[in-house]
């Protein structure tokens, strides 16, 4: 059965947002009609029956326009089938990427059937000094890390629950 997914992705420098299309495009390959937005763009949840939402990881926590939007969820459709995803860099290349557990208050507002998070990219030259500096001193390494098979896989296990 053809679901309406309304895949809600926050992104600043476009490495979640490159994530959530390889998500859209899974989706639409298994028949679902997907509508992406960012937070603050993202329309009325209620005409919807599946919630995808995630964000970039900025200094341990999601994009404020990101928890924002996770607030809005439990107004305008409690109870709509929920799934979660971050992006970030924690525990990068040294090991496996690190789930930021810290980002899991945020989760709580939306009750995720599943939260993952993916490794991001990190290209200096995108970034101002500032943000260079954070993020070097968070022990980043340059590179993009994104695993787009691993997301292909996960936005397959989202199509098979929706499906069952
Ligand atoms: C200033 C700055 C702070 C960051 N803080 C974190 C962090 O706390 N945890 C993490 O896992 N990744 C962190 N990252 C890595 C980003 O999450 C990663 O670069 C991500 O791919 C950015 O997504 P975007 O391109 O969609 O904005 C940080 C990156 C920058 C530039």
């Amino acid at each position: 059965m053809c679901m309406n997914i309304l895949l809600v992705a926050a992104s600043k420098h476009g490495s979640t947002q490159g994530v959530a299309e390889v998500i859209a495009e899974v989706l639409k390959e298994r028949g679902h009609s997907v509508d992406l937005f960012s937070p603050t763009d993202a329309p009325d949840i209620a005409p919807y029956d599946a919630l995808i939402v995630g964000s970039a990881v900025y200094m341990t926590k999601w994009m404020p326009e990101a928890v924002d939007f996770t607030k809005r969820v439990k107004h305008e459709k409690p109870g709509i089938p929920v799934w979660a995803f971050s992006v970030g860099l924690s525990g990068l290349p040294q090991g496996e990427i690190s789930d930021p557990s810290r980002v899991g208050p945020v989760l709580l507002n939306i009750q995720a059937k599943d939260h993952r998070t993916f490794p991001g990219r990190f290209d200096p030259s995108q970034l101002s000094l500032r943000e260079r500096s954070i993020a070097r001193l968070g022990g980043a390494s340059e590179g993009d890390w994104r695993d787009f098979d691993d997301v292909r896989d996960w936005a397959l296990t989202i199509a098979d629950e929706l499906d069952k």
